[in-house]
């Protein structure tokens, strides 16, 4: 340790905020670590010049993955210089070891490096794209691979990740919609607690758990158009119903950090909006975490027009109450100056320095800065069998059936010959989907891979590639076609590159790309049995498809055992019960299209011209939220309420049998929605309130059962209060958002209730 370090200490020891080793052994309550944790953040802020503060509030990348403009090449230099307090895009034990050791070593207070990283769905070991785990509607099996994330990631040197992304997305259009949970309030909120649960774990001082990061701060998802990054424009009572809830939900869970986003709201660029930083985050939710703001969305806002210059963005962010500035180095370059000119306050970037300190504290970082860069560690830790199995466990929980006319699937083992055809059989690039930095694609295990393991000896397996992914090449067509004619079935694989969804992937045409649709028809033409397998990051509008292709198995992109994981559903060793969690639309047009929208004045009526509808397509989806087949059937009795009126602080008990009446064990999402009649505002025609994953064997039945309470019932009145109006409501319990049994009840009174 150097000596300015060692008289650093020493101070701090002797100024009572940093207890000696021995005790700080000792692991003391999580209330005392707090209490001496304020204390020794105090004691380390009077130390700090503003320069060195400002350091601390700046996030740069390394050079290894970047995603927006490269500001600063000079990043090693910066850390040396402590103009640095966060580095992200860095990872390995090896490399967080000597970079800290350069900032350890060569800055005057030896306050520790924060490494940060887009660890989205996995790490090393990829798991589904989130969209797609979010299918699983698995809460525990979401929480696990979020925890099998943080292992790997903390073994690396990672104290941070950049997720989980909590944005609702309902336009397929946005590429993004690819890393949320979905179209829905109520299981987003659900799934953010899972995932800040998964990486934080119940002690942010293990060296296996890590910062969780709410992001994008605030709408994002709904972009016009579902042009990424586009200007947003929504009504308050829009954004507090359907937006900001999965946000609550994080704060609920502890969450240590949020991160702005890159879109305006009502005019003002979530970067430098007070109203959401300030007001709602610190104030209404008490918030005790950091913000960071997107990718250089401080220098971002003199293109919005908000500000006339970088000095003025810097400003305006942290007024409003961002507390680190990713990659624009704004606070570094220009807040000396406005905080000279009364511009800025010092204790607003005290209060900012403060809860980056904390989290470093929390983090252990300032006992051990080393302790997370671990090589043997990371050797032990990365990829190890227990995680891929996980991945391939939750992978083959993540796929939807979408359709299986005349029961194609499962597909024999035995099966003579069956042809493997399109781009996506022996493609391991793609597989890991977006934002899969560490991910080890090299690794993955392809669908032909996949399918030799699963079949039987006997099995001849006939191959051709048929297309690319994208072009319009149709020279392998021919060659398709006669190999599809060969075989006794055709497993088809379809769907679109990695990079074809997540962030600046946005797509105003959502068939499968290129020449994959000919391709498609081309081998329907055979008349040979047809297994479609899409491997995509969001809906596409395959209405031609779900019409003539016999059976069509919705994979995403799943991780590194995306192939083990299609072979275990194609062959029957798993049944699978995922369910969709955005709506597919029939076709671009539709878009924006959800369960849960508005009635309308005029509801569609087909036979009445002047009502709510498209003259050339249905209004109905092609395949609705919360919806998926099993290789068995479920039979959903009705709903049995136990009673029929209740008071604000009341509860009803809802009830179904849902009985296995197929061949297969299977699992079932067993879903609860809510439609409140009348309200002081229009309500939606539903809204998830519940969910249940069964297990049931075949032939038996399960009662589930849910408990309604005034909480469920709650919404942003005509004023904008939270709480529950008297009326009638009607209670839908059922296997997707469509296909449910009703039943009605009527709540008598008229209550505030808290928000969530
Ligand atoms: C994305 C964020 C991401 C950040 C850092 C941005 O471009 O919008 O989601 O966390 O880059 O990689």
């Amino acid at each position: 340790m150097r000596l300015k370090s060692l008289l650093l200490l020493v101070g701090l020891v002797m100024s009572g905020a940093l207890t000696l080793s021995a005790k700080v052994n000792k692991k003391p309550a999580p209330w005392e670590r707090e209490t001496k944790m304020e204390a020794f953040v105090d004691s380390l802020l009077q130390k700090m010049t503003l320069e060195e503060k400002l350091g601390q509030l700046t996030l740069f990348s390394s050079s290894w993955d970047i995603t927006g403009p490269i500001t600063n090449n000079n990043y090693v230099e910066d850390v040396k210089k402590g103009k640095v307090g966060a580095i992200f895009n860095a990872y390995s034990a090896d490399f967080t070891y000597r970079l800290q050791k350069e900032n350890m070593e060569n800055t005057r207070l030896s306050i520790p490096l924060l490494f940060g990283y887009d660890v989205i769905h996995g790490h090393w070991t990829t798991f589904p794209i989130p969209l797609a785990e979010a299918c699983s509607w698995d809460l525990e099996w979401i929480e696990k691979s979020a925890r099998i994330a943080a292992i790997e990631a903390t073994s690396e040197g990672l104290h941070w990740t950049f997720a989980p992304m909590v944005d609702i997305a309902r336009d397929p259009r946005w590429g993004r919609i690819a890393e949320g949970a979905g179209e829905d309030i109520f299981l987003g909120c659900e799934i953010a607690k899972a995932r800040v649960h998964g990486f934080q774990g119940d002690d942010l001082s293990k060296t296996n758990t890590m910062l969780a990061c709410a992001k994008h701060y605030a709408a994002y998802g709904v972009a016009q158009a579902g042009r990424d990054y586009h200007t947003v424009d929504i009504s308050n009572r829009e954004l507090w119903s359907t937006y900001m809830p999965p946000f609550k939900a994080a704060v609920n869970a502890g969450v240590a950090t949020f991160m702005t986003s890159f879109n305006e709201l009502d005019g003002t660029p979530c970067t430098g909006n007070e109203y959401l930083l300030d007001d709602v985050l610190r104030k209404k939710w008490h918030f005790d975490g950091f913000v960071v703001t997107d990718y250089t969305s401080i220098m971002e806002m003199t293109e919005h027009g908000n500000v006339k210059d970088e000095k003025e963005a810097g400003e305006v962010a942290i007024n409003a109450g961002v507390d680190m500035d990713m990659q624009s180095g704004i606070f570094n370059d220009f807040l000396p100056t406005s905080v000279e000119e009364g511009k800025v306050l010092t204790s607003r970037i005290d209060e900012a320095v403060r809860q980056i300190l904390k989290m470093k504290y929390r983090l252990g970082l300032f006992e051990d800065p080393y302790k997370y860069s671990d090589v043997k560690r990371a050797k032990k830790t990365l990829m190890k069998p227990e995680f891929i199995k996980a991945s391939r466990e939750l992978a083959k929980r993540s796929i939807v059936l979408l359709k299986n006319e005349d029961q194609i699937l499962p597909l024999n083992k035995n099966i003579k010959k069956l042809a493997l055809i399109g781009p996506y059989v022996k493609n391991r690039r793609d597989l890991v989907g977006t934002w899969s930095g560490a991910g080890k694609w090299e690794k993955a295990v392809t669908v032909m891979e996949g399918v030799e393991k699963a079949v039987s000896r006997k099995t001849e397996i006939l191959y051709a590639e048929g297309c690319k992914l994208f072009g319009d090449d149709r020279s392998g067509f021919d060659n398709a076609v006669a190999t599809a004619k060969e075989a006794d079935a055709v497993v088809l694989m379809v769907g679109e590159p990695h990079d074809w969804s997540g962030e600046a992937a946005s797509r105003t045409d959502l068939e499968l790309p290129g020449v994959q649709p000919e391709l498609v028809k081309e081998i329907v033409k055979t008349g040979k049995p047809v297994v479609m397998v899409m491997m995509n990051g969001r809906p596409l509008t395959i209405d031609w498809e779900a019409a003539n292709v016999p059976a069509i198995v919705e994979a995403w992109h799943l991780g590194v055992q995306a192939g083990p994981a299609v072979a275990d559903v194609l062959f029957g060793d798993y049944n699978p019960s995922a369910k969709l969690t955005v709506t597919f639309p029939r076709n671009v047009g539709q878009i924006p299209i959800y369960y849960n929208m508005k009635h309308t004045g005029r509801p569609m009526d087909p036979n009445q011209k002047f009502t709510s509808k498209y003259l050339d397509c249905p209004n109905s989806p092609l395949y609705p939220f919360g919806y998926g087949l099993s290789y068995t059937t479920f039979d959903y009795s009705a709903v049995e309420l136990d009673k029929t009126t209740m008071g604000a602080n009341d509860q009803i008990i809802a009830k179904v049998k849902v009985s296995n009446t197929g061949k297969y064990d299977g699992e079932e999402v067993v879903q609860l929605y809510i439609q409140d009649l009348v309200g002081s505002v229009t309500r939606p025609v539903k809204e998830l309130k519940g969910f249940k994953k069964v297990f049931i064997p075949k032939g038996e039945s399960v009662e589930v059962e849910f408990t309604i309470t005034a909480e469920d019932l709650a919404f942003y009145r005509k004023d904008m209060s939270y709480g529950v109006e008297k009326g009638d409501f009607k209670v839908f319990i059922g296997t997707s958002s469509q296909e449910v049994q009703e039943s009605q009840f009527t709540l008598t009174q008229t209550a505030p209730i808290a928000e969530k």
